[in-house]
Protein backbone atom coordinates (compact mmCIF):
# COMPACT_ATOMS: atom_id res chain seq x y z
CA UNK A 1 0.00 0.00 0.00
CA UNK A 2 1.27 3.49 -0.54
CA UNK A 3 1.83 5.45 2.33
CA UNK A 4 0.20 8.97 3.14
CA UNK A 5 3.41 10.72 3.08
CA UNK A 6 4.40 8.82 -0.48
CA UNK A 7 1.16 10.31 -1.77
CA UNK A 8 1.49 13.49 -0.33
CA UNK A 9 4.99 13.73 -1.50
CA UNK A 10 4.31 12.56 -5.30
CA UNK A 11 1.22 15.57 -5.20
CA UNK A 12 3.86 18.44 -3.76
CA UNK A 13 6.50 17.00 -6.35
CA UNK A 14 4.17 17.75 -9.29
CA UNK A 15 2.90 21.02 -7.79
CA UNK A 16 6.49 22.30 -7.76
CA UNK A 17 7.61 21.19 -11.16
CA UNK A 18 4.97 24.01 -12.19
CA UNK A 19 6.94 26.66 -10.21
CA UNK A 20 10.84 25.59 -10.67
CA UNK A 21 11.57 22.74 -13.45
CA UNK A 22 14.29 21.18 -11.26
CA UNK A 23 12.85 20.76 -8.37
CA UNK A 24 13.17 17.06 -7.19
CA UNK A 25 10.50 15.15 -5.31
CA UNK A 26 12.90 15.11 -2.50
CA UNK A 27 12.70 18.87 -2.01
CA UNK A 28 9.44 17.97 -0.40
CA UNK A 29 9.56 16.42 2.74
CA UNK A 30 6.50 15.47 4.27
CA UNK A 31 6.13 14.73 8.23
CA UNK A 32 3.77 14.07 10.94
CA UNK A 33 2.28 17.30 12.86
CA UNK A 34 3.07 17.27 16.06
CA UNK A 35 0.13 18.93 17.18
CA UNK A 36 -3.34 17.42 15.77
CA UNK A 37 -4.86 21.31 15.91
CA UNK A 38 -2.38 22.48 12.86
CA UNK A 39 -3.05 19.22 10.52
CA UNK A 40 -1.94 15.98 10.04
CA UNK A 41 1.08 16.17 8.06
CA UNK A 42 3.17 19.24 7.22
CA UNK A 43 5.84 20.08 4.56
CA UNK A 44 8.59 23.02 5.29
CA UNK A 45 8.83 22.84 1.36
CA UNK A 46 8.25 26.44 0.56
CA UNK A 47 10.73 27.80 3.22
CA UNK A 48 14.02 25.71 0.74
CA UNK A 49 11.75 27.05 -2.30
CA UNK A 50 11.32 30.96 -0.87
CA UNK A 51 15.58 31.21 -0.50
CA UNK A 52 16.22 29.53 -3.65
CA UNK A 53 13.73 31.53 -5.89
CA UNK A 54 14.65 34.90 -3.14
CA UNK A 55 10.61 35.15 -2.51
CA UNK A 56 8.71 34.77 0.66
CA UNK A 57 7.86 31.48 1.88
CA UNK A 58 4.43 32.13 2.44
CA UNK A 59 4.66 33.69 -1.11
CA UNK A 60 5.69 30.27 -2.44
CA UNK A 61 3.22 27.97 0.07
CA UNK A 62 0.46 29.76 -1.88
CA UNK A 63 1.52 29.43 -5.15
CA UNK A 64 2.23 25.70 -4.67
CA UNK A 65 -1.16 24.92 -3.02
CA UNK A 66 -2.67 26.33 -6.04
CA UNK A 67 -1.15 23.86 -7.87
CA UNK A 68 -1.52 21.21 -5.58
CA UNK A 69 -4.10 18.22 -6.46
CA UNK A 70 -4.83 16.48 -3.16
CA UNK A 71 -8.79 16.72 -3.59
CA UNK A 72 -9.21 12.96 -2.74
CA UNK A 73 -6.52 12.95 0.56
CA UNK A 74 -7.17 16.12 2.28
CA UNK A 75 -10.13 17.83 2.96
CA UNK A 76 -7.85 21.17 3.49
CA UNK A 77 -4.50 22.22 2.66
CA UNK A 78 -3.30 25.32 4.62
CA UNK A 79 -0.30 27.63 5.65
CA UNK A 80 0.85 28.34 8.85
CA UNK A 81 3.70 30.31 10.60
CA UNK A 82 6.39 31.34 8.14
CA UNK A 83 5.25 29.15 5.87
CA UNK A 84 4.49 25.81 6.71
CA UNK A 85 2.17 23.59 4.27
CA UNK A 86 -0.40 21.90 6.88
CA UNK A 87 -2.56 18.70 5.76
CA UNK A 88 -5.79 17.75 6.99
CA UNK A 89 -6.44 14.63 6.07
CA UNK A 90 -10.00 13.60 4.72
CA UNK A 91 -11.84 10.64 6.67
CA UNK A 92 -12.76 9.11 3.77
CA UNK A 93 -8.89 8.68 3.04
CA UNK A 94 -7.85 7.28 6.24
CA UNK A 95 -10.77 4.65 5.86
CA UNK A 96 -9.81 3.87 2.43
CA UNK A 97 -6.14 3.79 3.95
CA UNK A 98 -7.13 1.15 6.44
CA UNK A 99 -9.20 -0.95 4.29
CA UNK A 100 -6.03 -1.13 2.76
CA UNK A 101 -4.21 -2.35 5.81
CA UNK A 102 -6.81 -4.44 6.98
CA UNK A 103 -6.36 -6.90 4.03
CA UNK A 104 -1.88 -6.25 3.83
CA UNK A 105 -0.87 -9.42 5.22
CA UNK A 106 2.64 -7.19 5.88
CA UNK A 107 0.15 -5.10 8.25
CA UNK A 108 0.15 -1.99 6.00
CA UNK A 109 4.76 -2.33 5.97
CA UNK A 110 5.54 -1.13 2.57
CA UNK A 111 8.60 -3.38 1.55
CA UNK A 112 12.19 -1.03 1.29
CA UNK A 113 12.69 0.58 -2.29
CA UNK A 114 16.36 -1.15 -2.02
CA UNK A 115 16.89 -4.43 -0.15
CA UNK A 116 20.25 -4.77 1.58
CA UNK A 117 22.13 -7.32 2.58
CA UNK A 118 22.87 -6.48 5.94
CA UNK A 119 25.10 -8.31 8.29
CA UNK A 120 23.88 -7.98 11.92
CA UNK A 121 27.02 -8.92 14.43
CA UNK A 122 26.09 -8.37 18.01
CA UNK A 123 25.89 -10.02 21.35
CA UNK A 124 29.18 -11.71 20.88
CA UNK A 125 30.18 -12.41 24.39
CA UNK A 126 33.60 -13.85 25.34
CA UNK A 127 33.56 -17.79 26.25
CA UNK A 128 34.72 -18.88 29.53
CA UNK A 129 32.62 -15.91 31.44
CA UNK A 130 29.04 -15.35 31.90
CA UNK A 131 27.43 -13.14 29.95
CA UNK A 132 26.60 -10.07 32.33
CA UNK A 133 24.57 -7.11 32.12
CA UNK A 134 26.86 -5.05 29.44
CA UNK A 135 25.58 -7.86 26.68
CA UNK A 136 22.28 -7.28 27.47
CA UNK A 137 22.04 -4.09 25.27
CA UNK A 138 23.91 -5.51 21.87
CA UNK A 139 21.78 -8.58 22.57
CA UNK A 140 18.45 -6.97 22.18
CA UNK A 141 19.45 -3.71 20.23
CA UNK A 142 20.85 -6.07 17.55
CA UNK A 143 17.75 -9.01 17.69
CA UNK A 144 15.36 -6.04 17.33
CA UNK A 145 16.79 -4.55 14.69
CA UNK A 146 17.29 -7.77 12.84
CA UNK A 147 13.52 -8.19 13.47
CA UNK A 148 12.64 -4.74 11.62
CA UNK A 149 15.26 -4.85 8.92
CA UNK A 150 13.50 -7.96 7.44
CA UNK A 151 10.15 -7.02 8.24
CA UNK A 152 11.13 -4.35 5.76
CA UNK A 153 12.50 -6.67 2.95
CA UNK A 154 16.12 -6.66 3.38
CA UNK A 155 18.29 -9.99 3.83
CA UNK A 156 19.59 -9.82 6.91
CA UNK A 157 22.09 -12.55 8.56
CA UNK A 158 22.99 -12.45 11.82
CA UNK A 159 26.43 -13.24 13.34
CA UNK A 160 27.45 -14.32 16.91
CA UNK A 161 30.81 -13.49 16.84
CA UNK A 162 32.11 -14.87 20.11
CA UNK A 163 35.26 -13.56 21.34
CA UNK A 164 36.83 -17.35 22.21
CA UNK A 165 40.50 -16.98 21.20
CA UNK A 166 41.50 -14.74 23.34
CA UNK A 167 44.72 -14.31 25.74
CA UNK A 168 43.21 -15.33 28.64
CA UNK A 169 43.36 -18.76 26.91
CA UNK A 170 46.91 -18.98 28.13
CA UNK A 171 45.94 -18.74 31.85
CA UNK A 172 43.23 -20.57 31.62
CA UNK A 173 44.80 -23.67 29.95
CA UNK A 174 47.47 -23.45 32.63
CA UNK A 175 45.13 -23.28 35.13
CA UNK A 176 43.23 -26.21 33.69
CA UNK A 177 46.05 -28.59 33.55
CA UNK A 178 47.05 -27.58 37.09
CA UNK A 179 44.46 -26.40 39.41
CA UNK A 180 41.25 -27.50 37.91
CA UNK A 181 38.59 -28.78 40.51
CA UNK A 182 36.37 -31.11 38.83
CA UNK A 183 33.69 -31.48 41.27
CA UNK A 184 33.25 -27.84 40.43
CA UNK A 185 33.50 -28.15 36.64
CA UNK A 186 30.58 -30.31 36.71
CA UNK A 187 28.64 -28.48 39.28
CA UNK A 188 28.96 -25.48 37.31
CA UNK A 189 31.61 -25.40 34.49
CA UNK A 190 31.67 -21.62 33.74
CA UNK A 191 31.91 -20.50 37.62
CA UNK A 192 34.84 -23.11 37.91
CA UNK A 193 36.47 -21.31 34.41
CA UNK A 194 36.14 -17.86 35.97
CA UNK A 195 37.62 -19.47 39.24
CA UNK A 196 40.28 -20.44 36.96
CA UNK A 197 41.43 -17.53 35.24
CA UNK A 198 41.20 -15.13 38.68
CA UNK A 199 43.65 -17.31 40.78
CA UNK A 200 46.09 -17.76 37.74
CA UNK A 201 46.05 -14.72 37.05
CA UNK A 202 46.71 -13.54 40.33
CA UNK A 203 48.88 -16.02 40.90
CA UNK A 204 50.80 -15.07 37.60
CA UNK A 205 51.24 -11.36 39.31
CA UNK A 206 53.28 -12.47 41.76
CA UNK A 207 55.14 -15.58 40.32
CA UNK A 208 56.68 -14.72 37.18
CA UNK A 209 57.10 -18.50 36.36
CA UNK A 210 53.49 -18.31 36.42
CA UNK A 211 53.07 -16.27 33.59
CA UNK A 212 55.70 -17.74 31.18
CA UNK A 213 54.18 -21.04 31.55
CA UNK A 214 50.93 -19.59 30.83
CA UNK A 215 52.15 -17.59 27.73
CA UNK A 216 53.66 -21.24 26.44
CA UNK A 217 49.91 -22.68 27.09
CA UNK A 218 48.83 -19.90 24.80
CA UNK A 219 51.67 -19.79 22.16
CA UNK A 220 51.06 -24.09 22.25
CA UNK A 221 47.46 -23.62 21.68
CA UNK A 222 48.18 -21.09 18.79
CA UNK A 223 50.65 -23.17 16.94
CA UNK A 224 47.89 -26.47 16.61
CA UNK A 225 49.06 -28.48 20.07
CA UNK A 226 46.28 -31.29 19.83
CA UNK A 227 45.94 -31.60 24.31
CA UNK A 228 45.44 -27.29 24.29
CA UNK A 229 43.04 -27.51 21.22
CA UNK A 230 41.24 -30.28 23.16
CA UNK A 231 40.94 -28.08 26.12
CA UNK A 232 40.18 -24.80 24.44
CA UNK A 233 37.09 -27.21 22.56
CA UNK A 234 36.07 -28.19 26.20
CA UNK A 235 36.17 -24.85 27.71
CA UNK A 236 34.06 -23.26 24.26
CA UNK A 237 31.68 -26.38 24.31
CA UNK A 238 30.53 -25.35 27.84
CA UNK A 239 30.35 -21.86 27.24
CA UNK A 240 28.30 -22.23 24.13
CA UNK A 241 25.80 -24.43 26.11
CA UNK A 242 25.52 -21.95 28.46
CA UNK A 243 25.11 -18.77 26.10
CA UNK A 244 22.47 -21.20 24.36
CA UNK A 245 20.31 -21.48 27.38
CA UNK A 246 20.29 -17.87 27.72
CA UNK A 247 19.02 -17.32 24.13
CA UNK A 248 16.59 -19.60 24.18
CA UNK A 249 15.22 -18.04 27.21
CA UNK A 250 15.47 -14.04 25.51
CA UNK A 251 13.99 -16.01 22.07
CA UNK A 252 16.78 -14.59 20.12
CA UNK A 253 18.43 -16.57 17.09
CA UNK A 254 21.66 -16.17 15.32
CA UNK A 255 22.38 -17.50 11.59
CA UNK A 256 26.11 -17.76 12.18
CA UNK A 257 28.20 -17.75 15.61
CA UNK A 258 31.65 -17.90 13.53
CA UNK A 259 33.74 -17.00 16.70
CA UNK A 260 37.24 -15.21 16.36
CA UNK A 261 38.81 -18.57 16.19
CA UNK A 262 36.90 -19.39 13.17
CA UNK A 263 39.41 -16.66 11.41
CA UNK A 264 42.48 -17.66 13.20
CA UNK A 265 43.85 -19.55 9.94
CA UNK A 266 43.38 -16.33 7.58
CA UNK A 267 44.93 -13.68 9.72
CA UNK A 268 48.43 -14.32 8.26
CA UNK A 269 47.18 -14.26 4.89
CA UNK A 270 45.72 -11.12 5.91
CA UNK A 271 48.68 -9.21 7.44
CA UNK A 272 50.88 -10.52 4.45
CA UNK A 273 48.19 -8.66 1.80
CA UNK A 274 47.71 -5.39 3.79
CA UNK A 275 51.48 -5.02 3.84
CA UNK A 276 51.91 -5.91 0.11
CA UNK A 277 49.44 -3.24 -0.78
CA UNK A 278 51.19 -1.20 1.36
CA UNK A 279 48.37 -0.23 3.92
CA UNK A 280 50.14 -1.80 6.57
CA UNK A 281 54.04 -1.10 7.24
CA UNK A 282 56.63 -2.09 9.86
CA UNK A 283 56.94 0.03 12.91
CA UNK A 284 59.23 -1.61 15.94
CA UNK A 285 58.92 -4.74 15.17
CA UNK A 286 55.13 -4.31 14.79
CA UNK A 287 53.09 -4.49 11.98
CA UNK A 288 50.46 -1.32 12.15
CA UNK A 289 48.08 0.61 9.67
CA UNK A 290 48.66 4.41 10.39
CA UNK A 291 46.16 7.11 9.14
CA UNK A 292 48.57 9.97 8.70
CA UNK A 293 46.06 11.53 6.89
CA UNK A 294 42.80 10.99 8.65
CA UNK A 295 42.01 14.02 10.92
CA UNK A 296 40.11 12.28 13.77
CA UNK A 297 42.47 9.03 14.27
CA UNK A 298 45.98 10.31 12.85
CA UNK A 299 46.69 11.72 16.80
CA UNK A 300 45.82 8.15 17.92
CA UNK A 301 47.89 5.06 18.28
CA UNK A 302 48.04 3.39 14.67
CA UNK A 303 46.72 0.47 14.43
CA UNK A 304 48.42 -3.03 15.34
CA UNK A 305 47.20 -6.16 13.13
CA UNK A 306 50.46 -8.16 14.37
CA UNK A 307 52.86 -7.45 17.46
CA UNK A 308 56.66 -8.45 17.18
CA UNK A 309 56.16 -11.85 18.69
CA UNK A 310 54.07 -12.58 15.92
CA UNK A 311 50.77 -12.28 17.75
CA UNK A 312 47.64 -10.94 15.91
CA UNK A 313 44.79 -9.09 17.30
CA UNK A 314 41.42 -8.14 17.99
CA UNK A 315 41.42 -5.72 15.02
CA UNK A 316 43.44 -8.06 12.64
CA UNK A 317 40.47 -11.05 13.33
CA UNK A 318 38.11 -8.36 12.74
CA UNK A 319 39.72 -7.12 9.24
CA UNK A 320 39.37 -10.98 8.31
CA UNK A 321 36.14 -11.11 9.20
CA UNK A 322 35.14 -8.00 6.90
CA UNK A 323 36.53 -10.02 4.13
CA UNK A 324 34.98 -13.42 4.65
CA UNK A 325 31.40 -11.80 5.23
CA UNK A 326 32.36 -9.78 1.60
CA UNK A 327 33.54 -12.81 -0.20
CA UNK A 328 31.50 -15.28 1.37
CA UNK A 329 27.81 -13.37 1.99
CA UNK A 330 28.32 -10.72 -0.35
CA UNK A 331 27.14 -8.40 2.10
CA UNK A 332 26.05 -4.76 1.54
CA UNK A 333 26.03 -3.54 5.03
CA UNK A 334 27.95 -4.48 8.19
CA UNK A 335 26.80 -3.47 11.87
CA UNK A 336 28.30 -3.61 14.86
CA UNK A 337 26.50 -3.23 17.80
CA UNK A 338 29.04 -2.79 20.76
CA UNK A 339 29.40 -0.11 23.80
CA UNK A 340 30.75 2.54 23.04
CA UNK A 341 33.97 1.75 24.70
CA UNK A 342 34.70 0.25 21.48
CA UNK A 343 34.52 3.35 19.21
CA UNK A 344 37.91 4.01 18.18
CA UNK A 345 38.93 0.35 17.23
CA UNK A 346 35.73 0.16 15.11
CA UNK A 347 36.61 4.19 13.42
CA UNK A 348 40.01 2.02 12.66
CA UNK A 349 38.96 -0.91 10.91
CA UNK A 350 36.48 1.19 9.03
CA UNK A 351 39.35 3.46 7.82
CA UNK A 352 41.34 0.18 7.38
CA UNK A 353 38.92 -1.43 5.96
CA UNK A 354 38.73 1.80 3.44
CA UNK A 355 42.05 1.57 1.88
CA UNK A 356 42.34 -2.09 1.85
CA UNK A 357 39.14 -2.56 -0.28
CA UNK A 358 38.68 0.81 -1.59
CA UNK A 359 34.92 0.94 -3.70
CA UNK A 360 34.74 -3.08 -2.59
CA UNK A 361 34.01 -2.08 0.82
CA UNK A 362 30.57 -2.55 2.28
CA UNK A 363 28.84 0.55 4.29
CA UNK A 364 30.30 -0.34 7.76
CA UNK A 365 28.37 0.90 11.12
CA UNK A 366 28.97 1.07 14.90
CA UNK A 367 25.93 0.60 16.50
CA UNK A 368 27.20 1.96 19.48
CA UNK A 369 24.84 2.48 22.97
CA UNK A 370 25.16 3.69 26.47
CA UNK A 371 25.48 1.81 29.75
CA UNK A 372 22.69 1.04 32.11
CA UNK A 373 23.17 2.84 35.30
CA UNK A 374 22.42 1.74 38.99
CA UNK A 375 20.31 3.91 41.37
CA UNK A 376 23.53 5.82 41.94
CA UNK A 377 23.78 6.76 38.46
CA UNK A 378 27.19 4.98 37.97
CA UNK A 379 27.18 1.63 35.75
CA UNK A 380 25.34 -1.21 37.73
CA UNK A 381 26.74 -3.87 39.25
CA UNK A 382 25.64 -6.56 42.09
CA UNK A 383 26.16 -6.17 45.85
CA UNK A 384 29.58 -7.98 46.10
CA UNK A 385 30.82 -5.46 42.93
CA UNK A 386 31.30 -7.59 40.08
CA UNK A 387 29.05 -7.52 36.90
CA UNK A 388 25.23 -8.82 37.02
CA UNK A 389 24.96 -11.60 35.41
CA UNK A 390 22.64 -11.97 32.62
CA UNK A 391 21.02 -15.09 34.00
CA UNK A 392 20.00 -13.86 37.29
CA UNK A 393 18.77 -10.60 35.99
CA UNK A 394 16.14 -12.90 34.21
CA UNK A 395 15.24 -14.71 36.62
CA UNK A 396 14.42 -11.64 38.82
CA UNK A 397 12.57 -10.04 36.13
CA UNK A 398 10.10 -13.51 36.27
CA UNK A 399 10.01 -13.71 39.80
CA UNK A 400 9.30 -9.79 40.09
CA UNK A 401 6.65 -10.69 37.06
CA UNK A 402 5.20 -13.99 38.58
CA UNK A 403 4.20 -12.09 41.91
CA UNK A 404 2.19 -8.98 39.78
CA UNK A 405 0.69 -11.53 37.89
CA UNK A 406 -0.61 -13.60 40.95
CA UNK A 407 -2.50 -10.39 42.18
CA UNK A 408 -3.44 -8.94 39.17
CA UNK A 409 -5.30 -12.62 38.23
CA UNK A 410 -5.34 -15.32 40.80
CA UNK A 411 -7.43 -17.61 38.54
CA UNK A 412 -4.69 -18.51 35.94
CA UNK A 413 -2.96 -22.07 35.97
CA UNK A 414 0.16 -22.65 37.59
CA UNK A 415 1.03 -23.19 33.86
CA UNK A 416 -0.41 -19.71 32.20
CA UNK A 417 1.02 -17.67 35.29
CA UNK A 418 4.52 -19.28 34.38
CA UNK A 419 4.10 -18.73 30.81
CA UNK A 420 2.98 -14.88 31.70
CA UNK A 421 5.76 -14.14 33.86
CA UNK A 422 8.07 -15.05 31.29
CA UNK A 423 6.40 -12.93 28.53
CA UNK A 424 6.32 -10.11 31.15
CA UNK A 425 9.51 -10.11 32.40
CA UNK A 426 11.34 -10.74 29.76
CA UNK A 427 9.38 -8.31 27.80
CA UNK A 428 9.54 -5.66 30.43
CA UNK A 429 13.57 -6.11 30.08
CA UNK A 430 13.78 -5.56 26.88
CA UNK A 431 11.40 -2.55 26.67
CA UNK A 432 12.96 -0.57 29.02
CA UNK A 433 16.29 -1.23 26.90
CA UNK A 434 14.53 -0.52 23.37
CA UNK A 435 12.52 2.40 24.44
CA UNK A 436 15.42 4.32 25.16
CA UNK A 437 17.21 6.29 22.94
CA UNK A 438 20.55 3.84 22.29
CA UNK A 439 22.79 6.58 22.82
CA UNK A 440 21.87 7.55 26.07
CA UNK A 441 22.50 5.81 29.62
CA UNK A 442 19.66 4.56 31.45
CA UNK A 443 18.93 4.03 34.94
CA UNK A 444 17.64 0.44 35.45
CA UNK A 445 14.57 0.39 37.87
CA UNK A 446 12.54 -3.10 38.35
CA UNK A 447 9.44 -0.54 39.57
CA UNK A 448 9.35 1.28 36.29
CA UNK A 449 9.96 -1.22 33.89
CA UNK A 450 7.17 -3.31 35.31
CA UNK A 451 4.89 -0.59 35.83
CA UNK A 452 1.32 -1.80 34.49
CA UNK A 453 0.87 2.46 33.31
CA UNK A 454 2.92 4.36 31.23
CA UNK A 455 5.32 3.55 28.57
CA UNK A 456 6.37 0.26 29.48
CA UNK A 457 6.53 -3.69 27.73
CA UNK A 458 3.23 -5.02 30.67
CA UNK A 459 1.40 -1.97 29.67
CA UNK A 460 1.41 -2.60 26.05
CA UNK A 461 0.78 -6.17 26.38
CA UNK A 462 -2.19 -5.61 29.15
CA UNK A 463 -3.49 -2.99 26.06
CA UNK A 464 -3.06 -6.58 23.97
CA UNK A 465 -4.75 -8.61 26.32
CA UNK A 466 -7.38 -6.23 26.54
CA UNK A 467 -8.55 -5.93 22.96
CA UNK A 468 -8.37 -10.00 22.71
CA UNK A 469 -10.68 -10.20 25.37
CA UNK A 470 -13.28 -8.30 23.42
CA UNK A 471 -13.34 -11.01 20.85
CA UNK A 472 -14.36 -13.78 23.60
CA UNK A 473 -16.91 -11.82 24.27
CA UNK A 474 -18.41 -11.13 21.24
CA UNK A 475 -20.38 -13.99 20.26
CA UNK A 476 -19.96 -13.24 16.86
CA UNK A 477 -17.04 -12.35 14.87
CA UNK A 478 -18.89 -9.53 12.51
CA UNK A 479 -15.89 -8.05 11.63
CA UNK A 480 -16.28 -5.34 8.49
CA UNK A 481 -13.08 -4.35 7.84
CA UNK A 482 -13.96 -3.27 4.08
CA UNK A 483 -15.84 -0.36 5.13
CA UNK A 484 -14.77 2.75 7.99
CA UNK A 485 -17.20 5.73 8.96
CA UNK A 486 -15.02 6.88 11.72
CA UNK A 487 -17.69 9.00 12.59
CA UNK A 488 -16.23 9.40 16.64
CA UNK A 489 -13.46 11.61 16.94
CA UNK A 490 -12.06 8.73 18.93
CA UNK A 491 -12.18 6.05 16.21
CA UNK A 492 -10.63 8.83 13.32
CA UNK A 493 -7.31 9.42 15.79
CA UNK A 494 -6.87 5.97 16.22
CA UNK A 495 -7.60 4.82 12.39
CA UNK A 496 -5.09 8.23 11.69
CA UNK A 497 -2.33 6.44 14.40
CA UNK A 498 -2.70 3.12 12.74
CA UNK A 499 -2.26 3.44 9.42
CA UNK A 500 0.90 5.33 10.35
CA UNK A 501 2.34 2.21 10.98
CA UNK A 502 4.51 1.88 8.23
CA UNK A 503 5.80 5.40 8.44
CA UNK A 504 6.84 4.08 11.86
CA UNK A 505 9.11 1.71 11.45
CA UNK A 506 10.70 2.52 8.06
CA UNK A 507 12.57 5.46 10.21
CA UNK A 508 14.27 3.29 12.16
CA UNK A 509 16.91 2.23 10.26
CA UNK A 510 17.85 5.10 9.07
CA UNK A 511 19.86 5.54 12.07
CA UNK A 512 18.99 2.47 13.97
CA UNK A 513 16.46 3.18 16.80
CA UNK A 514 14.26 0.79 17.72
CA UNK A 515 12.77 3.60 20.06
CA UNK A 516 10.94 5.40 17.44
CA UNK A 517 8.77 2.11 17.54
CA UNK A 518 8.04 2.15 20.81
CA UNK A 519 7.00 5.57 20.87
CA UNK A 520 4.55 4.58 17.75
CA UNK A 521 3.48 2.07 20.43
CA UNK A 522 2.70 3.73 23.46
CA UNK A 523 1.15 6.48 21.44
CA UNK A 524 -1.21 3.59 19.65
CA UNK A 525 -2.05 2.15 23.36
CA UNK A 526 -2.77 5.45 24.45
CA UNK A 527 -5.25 5.98 21.56
CA UNK A 528 -6.74 2.76 21.49
CA UNK A 529 -7.60 3.57 24.96
CA UNK A 530 -9.75 6.36 24.79
CA UNK A 531 -11.12 4.91 22.27
CA UNK A 532 -12.41 2.02 24.03
CA UNK A 533 -13.66 4.43 27.05
CA UNK A 534 -15.97 6.59 24.46
CA UNK A 535 -16.86 4.15 21.87
CA UNK A 536 -18.46 1.49 23.31
CA UNK A 537 -18.12 -1.75 21.00
CA UNK A 538 -20.20 -4.94 21.51
CA UNK A 539 -22.90 -3.17 22.54
CA UNK A 540 -22.92 -0.53 19.31
CA UNK A 541 -25.47 -1.04 17.08
CA UNK A 542 -24.39 -2.75 13.35
CA UNK A 543 -22.78 -1.69 11.34
CA UNK A 544 -21.09 0.31 13.87
CA UNK A 545 -20.64 -2.62 15.71
CA UNK A 546 -18.98 -4.83 13.20
CA UNK A 547 -16.72 -1.51 12.36
CA UNK A 548 -15.38 -0.92 15.55
CA UNK A 549 -15.03 -4.53 16.19
CA UNK A 550 -12.60 -4.46 12.87
CA UNK A 551 -10.80 -1.38 14.20
CA UNK A 552 -9.83 -3.16 17.85
CA UNK A 553 -8.85 -6.16 15.69
CA UNK A 554 -6.20 -4.09 13.32
CA UNK A 555 -5.45 -2.20 16.53
CA UNK A 556 -4.61 -6.03 18.03
CA UNK A 557 -2.63 -7.08 14.99
CA UNK A 558 -0.35 -3.90 15.26
CA UNK A 559 0.44 -4.69 19.03
CA UNK A 560 1.45 -7.83 18.25
CA UNK A 561 3.36 -7.35 14.92
CA UNK A 562 5.28 -3.97 16.46
CA UNK A 563 5.82 -6.06 19.64
CA UNK A 564 6.95 -8.66 17.82
CA UNK A 565 9.59 -6.82 15.73
CA UNK A 566 11.02 -5.33 19.19
CA UNK A 567 11.46 -9.34 19.89
CA UNK A 568 8.36 -9.08 22.84
CA UNK A 569 6.01 -11.87 23.15
CA UNK A 570 1.90 -11.10 23.77
CA UNK A 571 -0.23 -12.98 25.80
CA UNK A 572 -3.55 -13.79 25.36
CA UNK A 573 -4.57 -13.60 28.82
CA UNK A 574 -3.08 -12.25 31.77
N1 LIG B 1 33.53 -9.93 22.03
C1 LIG B 1 33.47 -8.50 22.06
C2 LIG B 1 33.11 -8.02 23.47
O1 LIG B 1 32.52 -8.75 24.25
C3 LIG B 1 32.46 -7.92 21.10
C4 LIG B 1 32.68 -8.26 19.66
C5 LIG B 1 31.98 -7.33 18.74
N2 LIG B 1 32.10 -7.70 17.36
C6 LIG B 1 33.21 -7.56 16.60
N3 LIG B 1 33.19 -7.99 15.36
N4 LIG B 1 34.30 -7.00 17.08
O2 LIG B 1 33.40 -6.89 23.79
Amino acid sequence: MRSTPQCLVAALAEAIRSIVSAASPSHAAVTPCHDARFGDYQSNVAMALGKKLGKPPREVAQQIISGLKVDDVCSKVDIAGAGFINFHLRTEFVARQLVEMAADSRNGIAPAAQPRRIILDFSSPNTAKSMHVGHIRSTFLGDALARIARAVGHAVITDNHLGDWGTNFGMLIYGYKHRLDRAALARSPIAEFERLYREINAASQSDKSILDAARKELALLHAGDAENLKIWKEITDFSLLEFNKTYQHLGVTFDHTLGESFYNPMLQGVVDELKKLGVAELSEGATCVFFRDDPALKDAAPMIIQKSDGAFLYATTDLATVRYRVNEWKSDEILYVTDARQQLHFKQLFAAATKWMGKEKPELKHIVFGSILGPDKKPIKSRSGDPIKLTELLDEAEARARKIIGEKNPELTKEEQSHAARVIGIGALKYADLCQNRDLDYVFDWNKLLALQGNTAPYLIYAYVRVRSIFRKADSNNISSNRFQLQAPEELSLAKHLIQFSDAVHPILEDYRPHLLTSYLYELAVRFSRFFEACPVLKAEEPIRAERLALCDITARTLKTGLNLLGIETLEKM
